[in-house]
């Protein structure tokens, strides 16, 4: 099946997202860093796609069919089926010219209406209808109607039409409430948004799988573990309350009190909202240095964490400044792998590392490299995936008001001595 993905603002993030969320996922043309056309075996839909952080809109291809933008409404017609009363229908477009659109629009009215059957339509040639109106006309399930995403691709000295129909959208109104409506939230040691706090985690999701396989090849175990995630550096608990959304079991801690019960108010927030019991996905809440033994019953099988990005910046520094915090920050890095690599060895990790803007370019961290390579830690990309800075085995997240990037960096622990 081949489907198509509207990619967020990262689209390389959004791109290896998508890669290690879907095992047999399949690149075949980015058009314009906007659209990612996709194979997979698997049917995709709105559930899935709540799981993604970087993914806007996902249509699914309905014709292979060589057709042109004369036989849109006919494509229409199919989909909309043999729905009764009212109509509702929508357009999402990447490469038709504007005019073509408003024609569009009104040939598929005009022949919807020369059938009989009362419709209406949302977005317009100017701009496609958010989400949100997705959701409030319910185009998505195809209640009431459907919404069809038309690509122009260009191919050498040819063109030809991607024809799909949206299948999921991001459900925007669903990320503030949880972002905005939680107990605690610390503007003071940086807010991941939620969205990212879903991509790291789908990056831990990918690291679990890759690291069971290679076991399942040494050791020929059957059987799939449930998947408990750590946070060693949980803040307010972001990646855990998205943990928790996919039904992940938890275990959280920080060297700050205030974290531990702001995370810990958070988590029971979300449980009360969504009625998730402790009986069916745990969670685990406590103080500790993440540069000291971590002393775990049983080891998570992946750790998903932020790090420290320092103090919270809103003006460029000084370079000497960065230097400093630069230093300090490769050092907690260091004791944080060395310690994860002596207390919890075979456990992946994905991390994110402060990137400081500075006016030649963006500051990175660098002798932590050094550190992985001699704990025996492997950097991995998702497949498909290539290097945005020549050299650095990671994606790189940041954004155009911030000061503070983040390094997203994929551990798969070292190989295991037989
Ligand atoms: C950038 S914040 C993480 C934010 C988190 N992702 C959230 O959702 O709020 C970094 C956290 O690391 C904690 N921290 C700093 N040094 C630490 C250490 N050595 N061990 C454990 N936690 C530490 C801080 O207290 C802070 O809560």
């Amino acid at each position: 099946m081949q489907y198509a993905a509207f990619l967020g603002h990262q689209p390389l993030i959004s791109i290896a997202e998508l890669s290690a969320s879907i095992e047999d996922f399949s690149l075949v043309k980015v058009l314009d860093n906007r659209v990612a056309i996709f194979d997979t075996a698997q049917d995709l839909d709105q559930e899935f796609l709540d799981t993604l952080g970087g993914i806007v809109v996902l249509a699914k291809q309905v014709t292979e069919e060589d057709l042109s933008l004369d036989d849109i409404h006919k494509v229409l017609t199919n989909e909309i089926g043999s729905k009764r009363g009212k109509v509702t229908f929508s357009l999402r477009t990447h490469n038709i010219p504007r005019d073509a659109i408003a024609t569009l629009y009104r040939r598929c009215k005009k022949s919807l209406k020369g059938q009989g059957r009362p419709c209406r339509y949302v977005g317009s040639e100017k701009k496609p209808a958010p989400p949100i109106v997705l959701f409030d006309s319910e185009l998505i399930e195809g209640k009431d109607g459907c919404e069809l995403v038309i690509l122009g691709i260009q191919e050498d000295d040819s063109s030809r039409l991607w024809i799909g129909r949206t299948v999921g959208a991001q459900d925007i109104n669903w990320y503030s409430f949880r972002d905005m409506e939680k107990p605690v939230r610390d503007t003071t040691i940086g807010l991941l948004p939620p969205k990212l706090a879903q991509i790291l985690l789908n990056f831990g999701e990918f690291l679990t799988r890759e690291t069971r396989n290679q076991k399942l090849e040494t050791s020929k175990q059957k059987g799939e573990l449930a998947l408990t995630i750590y946070d060693p550096f949980c803040g307010t608990g972001v990646i855990l309350m998205e943990a928790l959304l996919r039904e992940w079991d938890i275990l959280a801690s920080d060297i700050a009190k205030k974290a531990v019960t702001g995370c810990t108010k958070n988590l029971d927030w979300l449980r009360k909202e969504e009625k998730i019991l402790k009986k069916d996905v745990s969670s685990e809440i406590w103080k500790q240095d993440a540069t000291k033994p971590f002393d775990l019953k049983d080891p998570p099988d992946v750790i998903v964490t932020e790090t420290t990005l320092g103090p919270p910046i809103t003006n460029r520094l000084p370079m000497k400044e960065v230097a400093k915090l630069k230093t300090q920050n490769e050092k907690l890095q260091e004791q944080f792998l060395e310690n994860a690599a002596a207390t919890l060895p075979g456990v992946p990790i994905v991390c994110a590392w402060p990137v400081w803007k500075q006016k030649g370019g963006w500051i990175h961290l660098d002798k932590v490299w050094k550190v992985i390579d001699k704990l025996g830690y492997r950097p991995s990309l998702p497949p498909e995936v290539g290097l945005e800075i020549p050299g650095r085995m990671s994606l790189f997240y940041r954004r155009k008001d911030q000061f503070v990037g983040r390094e997203i960096v994929m551990l798969m622990p070292p190989r295991a001595r037989h």
